[in-house]
């Protein structure tokens, strides 16, 4: 068959991944008049489908409000003073609102994913899911370009003056960028988490993370009929090998051990959830930019990763403006610099609470103890558990504002 020549066009910003990070950078560009195409491999569909974490920072839920991208998480949001700490036999609760004034919303990324996507459809915003065969080129080029098939068979080729990878943890943008010209940072772990959602009541009105000698297990919820909840497993863990009894018995072992009783019903939806801590630095190189999971990528306890993107959005936006008015590149580096001041923070917040909270495959009896003696020692102490408050709830993005 003769290769057809695609069709070819040019935008100021393209963006590969239609995700919640890539959408909100869509939805604040073209608040400020860049015009931008993003693509996805994925159909709405498939998004919408997968199950993700379920926490929102305080400026997350600020974002979503502000840009008038959601009004729904201020309704639907259930909003949360704090989280509970169960270990040694017993249940600690930690007050945010209390400690630093601030809270969480329980609002699945799910529902962020629907706001943003329904936003842009609203907008006219030109996004395209359900594309094939995704090819990023030359990265160095002055025009970097995106090649892909769209759901209706017809090849494409987006050139821009700015790419953005905000294609997830497997990022083919990240790939894209020469070896030589990019850091990686890597730490794998010794377990996974096992998810699910079950058809039951809450059996908290706040998460609570429990440490115990079986391991870890986190209680959340969806809403008041529908529970989400986790528990430390091996990563080779077949979901499907466990009969709804043997998750029960584990969740109630666990979480029994420090005196919570867990109100039970049909499991309706089960999956492992690979653990990594991940960082490529630069985030820029040449004309393009990673964002979210492409960039780096964060094990769940502390439900990070999405607030993360969000935040690394949030001065992309500004920098990429920037770069687009003054049409210099180099505001990119600034963004690479800023972004990943706070990347390493929350890396260092998501291994601190994985580590405190799990139990390593070889762990002794001392490990186990000085584990309960740390989270003592963060829950017996007003400065530690503002700290952790601080981490949770979010630490302020610092915005530049105005032109520089
Ligand atoms: C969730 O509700 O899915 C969730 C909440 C908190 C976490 C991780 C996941 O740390």
């Amino acid at each position: 068959m003769p290769e057809v020549a695609p069709v070819r066009s040019h935008v100021p910003v393209a963006v590969v991944g239609a995700g919640p990070a890539g959408l909100m950078l869509t939805h604040l560009l073209a608040r400020s008049g860049i015009a931008s195409t993003a693509v996805d491999l994925r159909t709405r569909a498939e998004i919408e489908q997968t199950h993700r974490a379920g926490i929102l920072e305080s400026d997350s839920v600020r974002m979503l409000v502000d840009s008038g991208a959601s009004d729904r998480v201020l309704r639907d949001g259930d909003e949360h003073r704090g989280i509970e700490l169960g270990f040694g036999g017993g249940r600690h609760h930690l007050d945010f609102a209390d400690l630093v004034g601030a809270t969480t919303r329980l609002y699945p990324q799910t529902d962020v994913f629907l706001d943003l996507a329904d936003a842009r459809e609203r907008d006219g915003g030109d996004v395209r899911f359900g594309v094939a065969d995704v090819e990023v080129g030359d990265l160095s080029a002055r025009t970097p370009a995106v090649r892909f098939t769209d759901a209706d068979g017809v090849r494409h080729e987006v050139t821009c003056d700015y790419l953005v990878g905000a294609d997830g943890s497997r990022s083919a943008c990240r790939r894209a960028v020469p070896a030589d010209a990019r850091r990686q940072y890597v730490r794998e772990y010794p377990f996974a988490w096992f998810g699910i959602l079950a058809e039951a009541p809450p059996s908290a009105p706040e998460l609570v993370y429990h440490h115990s000698p079986d391991g870890f297990a986190l209680v959340s919820q969806r809403t008041p009929t529908l529970q989400r909840m986790y528990f430390q497993c091996d990563a080779a863990e077949d979901p499907d090998a466990w009969s709804d009894d043997r998750v029960w018995a584990r969740l109630q072992a666990i979480c029994g051990s420090n005196g919570h009783e867990l109100l039970e019903g049909p499991i309706t939806s089960r999956t492992v959830l690979p653990f990594r801590s991940f960082v490529q630095e630069p985030l820029r190189h040449g004309r393009t930019v990673l964002v979210g999971d492409a960039g780096h990528t964060v094990p769940p306890t502390g439900a990070k990763g999405l607030n993360l993107a969000l935040a690394d959005v949030r001065v992309l936006a500004e920098e990429l403006e920037r770069a687009v008015r003054d049409d210099d590149p180099d505001h990119l580096d600034t963004y690479s610099v800023r972004a990943l001041e706070r990347v390493w923070k929350v890396q260092h917040f998501s291994y601190w609470m994985t580590t405190m909270l799990h139990a390593l495959p070889d762990a002794s009896d001392f490990d186990l103890r000085r584990q309960q003696g740390e989270l003592a020692a963060v829950v017996g102490s007003r400065a530690g558990s503002t700290w952790l408050a601080e981490a949770y709830t979010g630490w302020p993005t610092t915005t530049t504002g105005g032109p520089r």
